[in-house]
C-alpha cells in the first residue's frame, strides 16, 4: 500500500484502519511491497476475517463448556471451514504454506468434532496460533486468551 500523500483520502483510512485489526499494530500483517492488492473493500470485512471472528466466537463457547465441565461439550462443534476458498483482506496475506496450514487446522476441528474434550479443543487454539504466526500474528494476543486455564 502507498502510504503518504494518499493518507487523506477516506476510503485509504478505512482500508488502514481493517488492515490494523488484524495487524494489531504489528507491521509484518500489512502488505509488504507487493504490487497487487486485493480491490480496496472500504465498507465490508472480507469473508476469512469474518470467518475467523465467528470460529473465535465458538472457541469462546467451548472454552466455557470445557472450563466449567458442562456435559454440553460432548455436543459441541466447531463450524467446518475451508479457508483455502475464502477471499481475504489482502492477498499477502496468503502466504506460503497457507493450504498446508488450512489444512492442518481442518484435520484439528475434524479431530475436536470427532472426540469434543479439553486435549481436542487445545488442538484447535494451536492450529489457530500456528496459522496465524506465519500469516498474521495481530490476533496472536486474542488467540492466546482462548487457552485453557490451568
Ligand atoms: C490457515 C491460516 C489461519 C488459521 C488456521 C486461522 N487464521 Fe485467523 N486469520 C488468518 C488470516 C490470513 C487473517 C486475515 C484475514 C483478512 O483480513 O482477510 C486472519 C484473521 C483473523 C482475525 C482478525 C479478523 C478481523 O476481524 O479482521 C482473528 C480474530 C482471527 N483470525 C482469529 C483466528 C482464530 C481464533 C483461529 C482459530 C479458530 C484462526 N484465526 C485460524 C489466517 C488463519
Amino acid at each position: 500500500m502507498t502510504r503518504g500523500p494518499l493518507l487523506g483520502s477516506g476510503w485509504l483510512i478505512v482500508a488502514a484502519v481493517l488492515m490494523a485489526q488484524c495487524a494489531g499494530g504489528d507491521a509484518s500483517c500489512e502488505p509488504q511491497s507487493t504490487p497487487r492488492l486485493a480491490p480496496a473493500q472500504p465498507n465490508r470485512t472480507s469473508e476469512l476475517a469474518e470467518s475467523m471472528r465467528m470460529l473465535d466466537a465458538e472457541l469462546l463457547g467451548v472454552k466455557t463448556l470445557v472450563e466449567n465441565s458442562d456435559p454440553a461439550l460432548q455436543e459441541a462443534q466447531f463450524t467446518d471451514i475451508d479457508f483455502t476458498q475464502l477471499a481475504p483482506t489482502d492477498s499477502s496475506m496468503l502466504v506460503e504454506g497457507f493450504t498446508a496450514l488450512s489444512k492442518a487446522f481442518a484435520h484439528h476441528v475434524a479431530a475436536f468434532n470427532a472426540a469434543p474434550s479439553s486435549e481436542t479443543y487445545s488442538a484447535v487454539v494451536g492450529g489457530c496460533e500456528a496459522c496465524h504466526m506465519k500469516a498474521c500474528p495481530g490476533p496472536l494476543e486474542r488467540i492466546a486468551k482462548r487457552h485453557l486455564a490451568d
